[in-house]
C-alpha cells in the first residue's frame, strides 16, 4: 500500500531512514558491531584471505562502497564483481575464499549461480538479503538480512541505503574479530546509529530543492556523475538510477578519471553532479575533487555538488550545492546517495514517467 505517497518509490525513499534503523537494530552490543547471525563463524573470518563480493545492478554498487569499508576496518584483500562476470570465468577460489553476495530480492539468477558456483569450488558464501527466506540465503552458509521492509518500487532505493549499512555493519564485525579494527572504529558504530536521523533532517532539508532541480531540468538530455573513493560507486548509483527510471542518457565515473577520456564530453551547459568527500577526512582528496570541479567548469559544465555542510571551497565553482550532514568517511555514501535518489525520481515525475515501473526492467530477474 502506498499510504498517501504518490508512488512505491517516494514511499520507499521516504523510508530510507527506518530501512537503515532496521539494519542497524539489534546488532550493536557495549558499543561495538556484533551480528547474532554470524555467531560461530569467528574461526572462518579470522581464517579468510580474500572476500570477494558478487551482485547485479543496484546492489553491486553497494557492494563496491562495502570494499573500502571491509578493506580498512578488516584488513583482507576484497574484489567486487558483477554476478554473471563472475560466474563465467575461472576466478581463483577456494576455502580460505569467502563470498558475500547482495541482493535485495535474494533471487536474482545471476547471482544465485555465482554463490552456487562459488560454494562448488569449495568457498564459504554469505548473502546480504532483504527477503526473508528467499533462495540465495538458502543456498548461502550464512545471512545477514537488511530487514528494510519489502520494496515495491523497481528502482532499489531503501534497500540499497539498507545494502551498505548491511555491509559497513559486516566490515566492523568481521574487523572485531579479526582485531583488526582502528582505534575510532568506535566513533563509526555510534555514527552508524545516528545515521538514520540524518537521513532523515537532510530529506527535511534538501527534498523540495532538489525536487526544483530536477523539474527544471525535465529537458535535459545527459548527465554525468563524478566521484572519488566511496563517491564513485554513489556516482554510478546515481547515473543507473536516472537511466533506470528518467530514461536520460546518464554516466557515472571516478573522478580522477576524467582527465583520462571524460572531460572530453564536457561542453556548455552540460549538467554534472559531483560528490564531493569531507575535507575533514582527507583534506589531499578533497582539494584534487575540488580541482575536477574546477576544470569542468571551466570548460562550461553546469555543476551540482553534493557537499557536506560547512564545505565552503566548492562554493565559487558550483551552480548548485546540495548540502548533506556530517558522518564518518564510509558513512557518508549512505547520506550523498539520497540526493540522487530524490533527483531520478523528480526528473522522471517530471518528465510524466511511471517511477515504480519503469518500461523494459523487472523488479527481480528470474532468469539468467
Ligand atoms: C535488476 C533490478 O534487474 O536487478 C535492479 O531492476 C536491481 O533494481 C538488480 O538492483 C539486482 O536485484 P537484486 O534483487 O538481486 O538486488
Amino acid at each position: 500500500e502506498k499510504g498517501g505517497w504518490p508512488s512505491f518509490m517516494a514511499k520507499e525513499v521516504s523510508e530510507e531512514p527506518e530501512a537503515v534503523a532496521n539494519t542497524v537494530r539489534g546488532r550493536v552490543q557495549d558499543g561495538a558491531v556484533v551480528i547474532p547471525e554470524l555467531d560461530g563463524l569467528d574461526e572462518l573470518f579470522r581464517d579468510i584471505d580474500r572476500v570477494i563480493i558478487t551482485a547485479c545492478g543496484t546492489a553491486f554498487y553497494a557492494g563496491m562502497v562495502g570494499k573500502y569499508a571491509l578493506e580498512a576496518w578488516a584488513r583482507v584483500p576484497v574484489d567486487v564483481e558483477l554476478a554473471h562476470e563472475f560466474r563465467y570465468r575461472d576466478p581463483v577460489i577456494g576455502a580460505r575464499t569467502l563470498i558475500v553476495s547482495i541482493s535485495q530480492s535474494g533471487e536474482t539468477m545471476d547471482t544465485l549461480m555465482a554463490v552456487k558456483y562459488a560454494a562448488e569450488q569449495g568457498a564459504r558464501t554469505l548473502s546480504i538479503c532483504n527477503t526473508q527466506g528467499a533462495t540465495i540465503p538458502r543456498e548461502s552458509d550464512a545471512v545477514v538480512y537488511t530487514h528494510a521492509g519489502p520494496e515495491v518500487a523497481v528502482a532499489s532505493t531503501k534497500a540499497f541505503v539498507a545494502q551498505i549499512t548491511a555491509l559497513l555493519l559486516l566490515g566492523l564485525h568481521v574487523g572485531r574479530v579479526r582485531e583488526t579494527l582502528p582505534a575510532d572504529a568506535s566513533d563509526d558504530v555510534t555514527g552508524l546509529e545516528a545515521l538514520p536521523e540524518k537521513i532523515a533532517q537532510l530529506l527535511d532539508e534538501e527534498q523540495e530543492h532538489v525536487e526544483q532541480l530536477a523539474s527544471w531540468m525535465a529537458d535535459t538530455r545527459s548527465v554525468l556523475f563524478l566521484g572519488r573513493n566511496v563517491g564513485y560507486p554513489i556516482a554510478m548509483e546515481g547515473a543507473l538510477k536516472l537511466k533506470e527510471i528518467s530514461y536520460i542518457h546518464a554516466e557515472g565515473f571516478a573522478a580522477g578519471e576524467l582527465k583520462h577520456g571524460p572531460i572530453a564530453l564536457i561542453e556548455p551547459g552540460q549538467p554534472v553532479f559531483v560528490i564531493v568527500p569531507s575535507p575533514r577526512h582527507s583534506a589531499l582528496v578533497h582539494s584534487k575533487v575540488v580541482s575536477n570541479i574546477q576544470e569542468i567548469r571551466a570548460r562550461g559544465a553546469r555543476v551540482i555538488a553534493v557537499a557536506e555542510e560547512g564545505d565552503a571551497a566548492v562554493l565559487p565553482f558550483a551552480d548548485e550545492v546540495i548540502r548533506i550532514p556530517l558522518a564518518g568517511p564510509f558513512l557518508e555514501p549512505v547520506l550523498a546517495v539520497v540526493p540522487l535518489h530524490l533527483f531520478a525520481m523528480g526528473l522522471a515525475n517530471a518528465k510524466g514517467l511511471d517511477v515504480d515501473q519503469p518500461r523494459n526492467l523487472a523488479k527481480s530477474v528470474t532468469v539468467e
